[in-house]
């Protein structure tokens, strides 16, 4: 077992400290949203308190604020490995960010061109394309394999073609936790001249994402998932956001990623974001020691190996401890062998109970979890799952601990007698 300081990390998180019904809440809700360390609590009452003012001005408030929000698209940078803090679009969240981007690739559309779409994904990688066939695009869908709800490179390769204008993606199912070969999709999408779109929302909290190695032409995720403030991320090739002409007021700026920046953004959070990406680096300080003088990618890519190393062995126990327990029946890659194909995001139902009625149970014992589709509808519909009202869901994230997984055990236990 490696060591991990999860006790040393939780304490920067003054939510985790919670009590509820007689004992501290067990937070299994991540792929919902997590909770923050102080730090971007205090950037962000640090911002309102001493910089607070719109972008552009000649005073110091709105100096420091273009400064603020510099740093946030640089840390954003640094925690995709984009190769410049331009390539950085911020906006309300992902599901805003990927409607305003499909409509500007809408006007581009031509009757015929082909779009294609994933069984696996959250509606919010599905929706925003669906919209283009009102322009005459034809949508193909990859099909989720639903043995283990995993998605073939095969199967996504024989609907491509020269038609095809757009292929998307999730990163990670944020139901079942199923991470696609997406580069290995990519690179096929690229064969034909398709552009990609990567939905990393449920990725970039579990694993080290670099848009340079998987070449995607945009991708987008949301810092609420990652220890940070509700903001939205979209990263785009430089070449890829001046494809297209989004809607904007004629006096903001015509450059990227400005003109992708809709109206005054959150600037309290942009400094809210930089202090997560700061917690995500300084992970691999606790662990190892300060090395405040490496750069921050390069801090990033321990906290992630660190990060990864950890969730792989709660996955482990998850698998088995679940695995034990009679009448549940655990959707996704269960087998133990390929934690590296998923991150610890797991989708189970309870016989003789409603996926509503187990999360209730849970709650009611200071458990938090989800049950229903988390919009994640295709892959319910696939699962035959959608009209039983989907599946508990219970997200890990590196904050939680073996003996959360043995609480959550006990309380399934309960439930069955
Ligand atoms: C995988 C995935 N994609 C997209 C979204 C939508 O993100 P947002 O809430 O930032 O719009 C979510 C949110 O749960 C998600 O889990």
């Amino acid at each position: 077992m490696i060591p991990f300081p999860v006790i040393k990390l939780r304490s920067q998180f003054p939510a985790l400290g919670r009590t509820l019904h007689g004992r501290e809440v067990v937070f299994f809700d991540g792929p919902g949203g997590t909770q923050v360390p102080k730090r971007v609590i205090d950037a962000v009452t640090d911002y309102y308190i001493h910089h607070n003012a719109n972008i552009g001005g000649t005073f110091t408030n709105s100096h420091e604020t273009d400064e603020i929000v510099q740093t946030a698209r640089q840390s954003m940078a640094a925690l995709l490995n984009a190769p410049e803090a331009e390539c950085i679009v911020f906006g309300q969240n992902m599901t805003t960010l990927t409607f305003h981007l499909s409509a500007a690739i809408a006007e581009t559309i031509r009757p015929g061109d082909e779009v294609i779409v994933t069984d696996l994904d959250h509606d919010a990688n599905v929706a925003p394309w669906l919209s283009l066939a009102a322009r005459g695009a034809v949508i193909r869908t990859v099909p989720v394999n639903t043995v283990d709800c995993t998605l073939d490179v095969e199967r996504l390769t024989s609907l491509l073609s020269e038609r095809t204008r757009l292929v998307a993606i999730t990163a990670a199912s944020n139901a079942v936790g199923t991470m696609p070969d997406i580069k290995a999709m990519i690179a096929a999408s690229h064969t034909v001249g398709a552009l990609t779109f990567i939905d990393a929302v449920q990725y970039v909290p579990h694993c080290l994402t670099d848009v340079q190695a998987l070449d995607c032409d945009f991708l987008a995720c949301s810092a609420y998932k990652f220890f940070g403030p509700h903001q939205g991320v979209l990263y785009g090739k430089r070449n890829a956001l001046q494809m297209f002409q989004p809607r904007k007021v004629r006096p903001a700026k015509n450059i990227v990623p400005y003109s992708w920046e809709t109206g005054t953004q959150c600037h309290e959070l942009m400094a809210g974001v930089t202090a997560a990406v700061d917690y995500l680096a300084s992970i691999s300080d606790d662990a190892k020691g300060p090395r405040t003088e490496a750069d921050l990618r390069c801090r990033l890519v321990t906290s992630f190996h660190d990060i990864r190393e950890w969730e792989q062995q709660l996955s482990a126990k998850v698998l088995v401890t679940l695995g034990r327990i009679d009448g549940l029946q655990l959707y996704g890659i269960t087998n133990s062998n390929q934690l590296h194909l998923r991150v610890p995001t797991f989708a189970f139902t309870v016989r003789g109970f409603t996926p509503r009625e187990v999360a209730g149970h849970l709650a009611a014992r200071s458990v938090y979890c989800w049950s229903g589709n988390y919009y994640a509808v295709r892959l319910m519909e696939a699962l035959g799952l959608e009209e039983a009202g989907g599946a508990v869901r219970i997200g890990l994230e590196h904050l939680n601990t073996f003996e959360e997984i043995d609480y959550l055990a006990e309380c399934l236990t309960d439930l069955m007698h």
